[in-house]
Formats: structure tokens, C-alpha cells, sequence
């Protein structure tokens, strides 16, 4: 049974991402939650990344019993049966891990009924671990989401990736707002950057679709505003690469005109994979390493923001 007090604390669902693989989503996502966890806030790791799921290594776990294709495949009904209690206080996890890959890629209704119950549970925090690439499933998890966090690293492929990944999310939530079909097809010829009909920006297509019903146009001005991705730089080595969050954040704003948000960087350090090897927590194992601070940071950007929103609706 859900409880009503359950159902009614404020949650946060933070959804990471990034377009490519092997970037450190998952070393991010799980530092994250035990930052939180540390802080006192309850937390629940959800490895959402069905093809590839190793979150649980990243906390130093083994292959826990009951995963998400547990419930997905509804050998399980109630989601709270494949959460597992790490051994860090107020860390939870719903590991993805599994032997076969039939719910990597869950239907529509597979994942309603996931994002359904993970509204019902009790946490402050409720943090996803996407895979690596823009498939449907990723995006949904990505939009569907209080906040998405966007990894890259300083190198030209995932940076590449990262704005296919923006792009992306971008169309599929325009998508989302529109029911006429010409203009979902419009979309969906404008993702093809070298489309006939000279559509090269989320400015062009909202004129074009102006021009055909002024107020979706509007509409999809609004979600624009809207839709506010947030970017963290890993694997940072130099004063340029912390530059290319900043970068990044122009650049958005100037060809698609989203307010990318840069929470900041995470520097490179061997003790991230020498963690990951001893399978141990970077945080845990190395809490006073630049890397553990840097994440500690990014923890408390995203603290502070959300307080901001918070006083500004009260
Ligand atoms: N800041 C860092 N410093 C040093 N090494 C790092 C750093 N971040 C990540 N790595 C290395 O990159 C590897 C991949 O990280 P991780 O598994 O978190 O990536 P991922 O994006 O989740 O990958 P996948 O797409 O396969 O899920 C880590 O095992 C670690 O060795
Ligand atoms: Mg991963």
C-alpha cells in the first residue's frame, strides 16, 4: 500500500544523460546520490539504463537479486519489491541489471507504469541513470524529468553528441505539444539537419510552423522557455576544457536558444577508475580527491537552484 504521506513528499526525479557512451553518467548519477544520501536527504538510484545497466557496480554492489525487468515484465507488481538498500544510510537502488535484454527497450506502456509508480514512492530524490544514445526511451525518461543533466566530455564526439542529444529531446518535446499531424511530420523532417526545406533551426521550424498555425507556433515559443537542459563537463584536464561548458552554453543559445545551465566540471583523476576497480565510491573511497569535490559542487549548484525555484513560488 502506498502510503498518502509517501505519495505526498515533494520529490525531485533527476534524469542523467549524455548521447554517448562511457562519459561517466553513471559514476556521476551514483556520486550524486550518496552526496545527497550524506546530506540526509532520501534517495533512490534508478539504473534506467536497460541495455547496459552497471550502476550498481559504480556504488560497489553485486548483481542484486530483483531488478527493473522485474517489474517491467510484471514478474513483480509492486515496484517497492525490487528496491534494494544499499549499504550507505538513505540510499536506495533499482538496479537494471538483468540476463536477457527483453525490457531494454520497454514499450509505451511499460514505461507509463514505471514513471507512475516511481511518482508514488517515498524519496526526496529520485535520480536516473540513462544509457548512452537518443532513442526514444531515453529521451521520454530525459523530458519526463525535473530536472536533466547532460554529461560530456571535452572532446569533439561528445560534444557532437551531446547537441544531438539537445536537439533531439528538443523536437521530441515540441512533438509532445502538437496533435496536428502535418506539423508532427514537419518535426520530424526538420531532425534531418540537411532537410529540402532549408529548416536549419528550432527558430526556422517555429517559423515555419507560425506560418502555418500562428498559435502552435506560439505554443512551441513557449517551450523553448521552457526547456531548460543542464550540463556537467567530466574528465576535465585543463582551464579550456572548463571553458567548453561555457561554450557549450552560447552556443545554445545562439542556434537553438535554449538557457543550457552549466552546473559545472568534474576533473580527471586516476582515483575515479582506481575507486571503480577497488569498487569502493569515488566519494567514499576518495572524498577529499578533486574529482569527490567537484561532484560536491555540483550537488550544492543544484541544491541552491532548486531553492531559488522553490522561494520564487512561495
Ligand atoms: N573524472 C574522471 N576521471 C577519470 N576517469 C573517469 C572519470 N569519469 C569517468 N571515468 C572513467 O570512465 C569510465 C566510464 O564511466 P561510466 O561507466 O560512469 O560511464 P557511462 O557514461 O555511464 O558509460 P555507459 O554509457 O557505458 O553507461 C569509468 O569507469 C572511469 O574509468
Ligand atoms: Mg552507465
Amino acid at each position: 500500500m502506498i502510503e498518502l504521506q509517501d505519495a505526498l513528499r515533494k520529490k525531485e526525479i533527476w534524469a542523467i544523460g549524455g548521447g554517448k557512451g562511457g562519459i561517466g553518467k553513471s559514476l556521476i548519477t551514483g556520486n550524486i546520490g550518496i552526496t545527497l544520501a550524506r546530506l540526509k536527504k532520501k534517495v533512490l538510484l534508478v539504473d534506467a539504463d536497460l541495455g547496459g545497466a552497471n550502476l550498481h557496480t559504480t556504488l560497489g554492489i553485486g548483481v542484486p537479486e530483483m531488478t527493473l525487468s522485474d517489474f517491467l515484465n510484471r514478474r513483480v507488481e509492486n515496484i517497492n519489491d525490487v528496491i534494494i538498500k544499499t549499504s550507505i544510510p538513505n540510499l536506495n537502488l533499482i538496479s537494471g541489471a538483468q540476463d536477457f535484454l527483453d525490457a531494454a527497450n520497454p514499450n509505451f506502456a511499460q514505461k507509463t507504469r514505471l514513471l507512475r509508480h516511481l511518482e508514488t514512492l517515498d524519496a526526496d530524490y529520485i535520480l536516473l541513470d540513462l544509457g548512452a544514445g537518443t532513442s526514444f526511451n531515453i529521451l521520454d525518461f530525459f523530458l519526463f524529468s525535473d530536472h536533466g543533466i547532460l554529461v560530456v566530455l571535452p572532446e569533439p564526439t561528445a560534444i557532437e553528441n551531446a547537441y544531438r542529444f539537445i536537439k533531439s529531446a528538443f523536437y521530441r518535446r515540441f512533438k509532445k505539444v502538437v496533435a496536428n499531424q502535418n506539423i508532427k511530420d514537419l518535426i520530424d523532417a526538420a531532425m534531418d539537419q540537411k532537410n529540402t526545406m532549408g529548416i536549419r533551426t528550432p527558430f526556422d521550424l517555429i517559423e515555419r510552423v507560425k506560418s502555418m498555425e500562428r498559435e502552435v507556433g506560439e505554443i512551441l515559443e513557449l517551450e523553448v522557455l521552457k526547456f531548460r537542459p543542464k550540463l556537467v563537463v567530466n574528465q576535465v584536464r585543463t582551464k579550456n576544457d572548463v571553458q567548453i561548458g561555457f561554450s557549450m552554453k552560447s552556443a545554445c543559445q545562439k542556434y537553438f536558444g535554449i538557457n543550457l545551465e552549466y552546473l559545472g566540471y568534474v576533473e580527471y583523476d586516476d582515483c575515479v577508475w582506481q575507486s571503480i576497480r577497488s569498487k569502493r565510491p569515488l566519494v567514499i573511497e576518495y572524498p577529499y580527491s578533486r574529482p569527490a569535490r567537484c561532484i560536491e559542487r555540483i550537488v550544492h549548484n543544484l541544491l541552491r537552484k532548486e531553492q531559488m525555484t522553490l522561494s520564487m513560488l512561495y
